[in-house]
């Protein structure tokens, strides 16, 4: 009998070690954010179209599964404190389309701020996350951005509130994905995934432009930061990211085109298709949360080329979890290396001029020593015996290698 007891015991013991332990989100996640194309203008119909869309398009198939829900879902409080949807764009309530997602393969993902009101001037959570992580458990919610808009401006009460919300989320009987919205002001990667975060977004808002050329993040705020200003920032961060905890260089812009809105503020007057595509490249290279904006209803080719190219995707999930070092950066070239599994590499180059421009880079100066077969992720060209990139490249174009030690 005692023997029983203790063996129930230990199992009961190991089982909590092990949920604790569980990586919550070991590859970055991925899905459709409302943000860039919607702003706090959606409901419950807009975003079932999206999902059947997303299914029937195979946006699922590649990882896509997440409706990420923005700011502007919330209808304030009811009698008892508990949160609740605007009823006129969610009439059904999020608990029917938390169902809806979830029967087809997919999940949901919504937003709160650790203040009274959220950046759009929502209810916030600040003084009810225990209560509030119960109703998105009990909705069937899989993910939580905590923006902080509203807030203190110091480190201290930033960490306070968000491992309040995270401890709240644990505790909440459901596993949801933590996702801290400080905009890299407070280096959140030191200690966001510390206090229970699975990402942490690292730069002020994207916009849809290549770039501002801002020096710091806190000009980036008010010039509005384009895709090449936030790789500058993201690049560096490469150590603090691993499986379970990432960077989060914020949405993608790609097929936006300038439309108007939060992306198309402050400048985001659109980005070529190419300058795109090297956001799409990059963004896996950094190991990045992968997040459409653009009206995936209506995608030309170019888009779901860009955004549907299962190389490239798998790069980003690659389940070592590393993020790119960035082993050159001038004025003409970015170059990046990416460990994979099996001893694979990916290598992607950057012009970073407004020039076409040539590239010459061996192999063997980016530290890659050994011989390798190639494969180019964009145009699928093979290579039989890979040793520089010796290219044409256009302006802000990104060309991305998978390479196999031979
Ligand atoms: C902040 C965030 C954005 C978005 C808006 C919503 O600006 O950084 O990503 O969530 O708030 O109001």
């Amino acid at each position: 009998m005692k023997r029983i007891f203790i063996v129930v015991l230990l199992s009961l013991f190991l089982m909590q070690a092990q949920s604790q332990n569980k990586v919550l989100s070991p590859t970055p996640p991925m899905g459709f954010m409302t943000w860039n194309y919607f702003g706090v203008d959606f409901n419950e119909d807009d975003l079932k179209t999206i999902a059947d869309v997303m299914v029937e398009v195979g946006l699922v198939d590649l990882g896509y599964n997440y409706i990420f829900i923005d700011d502007g879902w919330q209808g304030g409080r009811d009698n008892k404190n508990n949160m609740i949807p605007d009823p006129k764009k969610f009439p059904s309530g999020i608990k029917a389309l938390a169902d809806y997602l979830h029967k087809r393969g997919m999940k949901l993902g919504i937003y709160s701020d650790a203040a009274q009101l959220t950046c759009a001037k929502y209810t916030a959570s600040l003084g009810f996350e225990e209560q509030d992580a119960k109703t998105f458990a009990v909705w069937g919610v899989d993910y939580l951005k905590y923006d902080y808009c509203n807030a203190p401006q110091d480190v201290n009460t930033a960490k306070k509130r968000y491992k309040k919300m995270a401890d709240a989320l644990r505790n909440s009987g459901r596993e949801i994905v933590f996702s801290v919205c400080e905009w890299g002001n407070r280096k959140p990667w030191e200690w966001a995934a510390s206090i229970g975060g699975q990402l942490w977004r690292t730069t002020a808002d994207i916009r849809d432009k290549w770039a501002s050329y801002a020096p710091t993040n806190d000009e980036l705020h008010r010039h509005g930061a384009g895709i090449f200003d936030i790789l500058n920032i993201n690049a560096n961060l490469d150590e603090y990211a691993k499986k379970g905890a990432w960077n989060d260089p914020d949405m993608l812009v790609v097929g936006l085109y300038g439309k108007k809105g939060p992306s198309g503020d402050l400048g985001g007057t659109g980005c070529t298709d190419i300058e795109y595509q090297t956001q799409m490249s990059l963004w896996c290279m950094m190991s990045a949360p992968l997040m459409i904006t653009c009206d995936v209803r209506n995608m030309n080719e170019a888009t779901k080329q860009i955004l549907m190219n299962e190389d490239i995707i798998a790069i980003d999930k690659d389940e070592l979890g590393k993020q790119a070092k960035r082993v050159v950066k001038n004025k003409q070239w970015n170059v990046f290396v990416k460990e994979l599994k099996n001893g694979e590499y990916a290598v992607a180059v950057l012009n970073v001029s407004d020039k076409p421009s040539k590239s010459n880079f061996y192999l063997s100066e980016l530290g890659l020593k050994d011989k390798y077969l190639a494969q180019d992720v964009w145009t699928k060209k093979k290579y039989k015996c890979f040793t520089k990139v010796k290219q044409n490249f256009a302006p802000h174009e990104t060309k991305v290698y998978r390479l196999k030690k031979k």
